[in-house]
């Protein structure tokens, strides 16, 4: 019975939360066990920045652009076995997408209503077969309502300023280091946060993880646990 019922039912799982507190290797990490497919939303918006960024046109002009517009950019999204492939200008994207200009222009992007209606229908399609986790700002309030599985990742600020400065194998940064980072930080969860269209705040029927003492293993452990007792309710 439960078997079945786990097989016909195929959830969705939302991942959102703050900069910095673990969502994108916290949910492909957990789409890996799952067997679902992984969507990082936030690497669409990333990857219309670096778009408009490469193609010159200045950011004052990126509110008058239509959604029409925003889809006319060359950006692309391919499915490629458990992940969306990203592509900007027919390149495959990774790192590209989170370089300093990327990530000091994108929460302004993310918050212009052709920017999120041009990727509305697309995260959209990618959860139409269910089996995905998808992370973000808004993939449980917005875009998956109706998900079976909705968590918010938090962690103190420190933490997550010194997590996103050890990204890539760095070494224990300075305490000023980790100072300048968590105001960068704040600064991208306020603009979230204050934006009219689909603020960050977490789902009211979401799961509220806390990750600042979890190592990752115990956070996609809680998570996984949380997808398994949902299919056999
Ligand atoms: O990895 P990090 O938490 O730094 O950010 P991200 O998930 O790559 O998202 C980058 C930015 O895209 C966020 O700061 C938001 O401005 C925007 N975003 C959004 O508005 N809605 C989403 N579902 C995902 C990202």
């Amino acid at each position: 019975m439960s078997e079945l019922k786990q097989e016909t039912r195929r959830p969705v799982v939302t991942l959102d939360g703050p900069a910095g507190s673990g969502k994108s290797t916290t949910a492909k990490e957990v789409a890996r066990r799952l067997g679902f497919r992984h969507l990082d939303s936030g690497g669409l918006y990333r990857a219309l920045t670096l778009a408009l960024l490469e193609e010159g046109v200045p950011r004052e002009e990126w509110p008058d652009l239509t959604e029409d517009g925003m889809r006319a950019l060359p950006v692309h999204v391919a499915s490629e076995g458990s992940e969306f492939v990203i592509e900007v200008g027919g390149r495959p994207m990774k790192s590209e997408l989170r370089t300093p200009e990327v990530t000091a222009n994108v929460a302004f992007l993310a918050s212009l209503p052709a920017s999120r209606a041009c990727l509305l229908g697309l995260q959209r399609a990618a959860g139409e077969q269910g089996s995905l986790v998808a992370d973000g700002r808004d993939m449980g309030s917005v875009v998956f309502p109706g998900a079976e599985v909705k968590v918010y990742l938090v962690a103190d600020l420190t933490e997550r300023a010194r997590r996103r400065l050890k990204e890539g194998g760095g070494s224990d940064p300075a305490d000023d280091e980790v100072e300048r980072e968590a105001g960068v930080i704040a600064e991208r969860d306020r603009q979230d946060s204050e934006r009219e269209l689909s603020p960050l705040r977490k789902p009211e029927d979401a799961h509220l993880i806390d990750t600042t003492r979890l190592d990752f293993v115990e956070q996609v452990k809680a998570i996984v646990a949380l997808v398994e007792a949902q299919g056999t309710e």
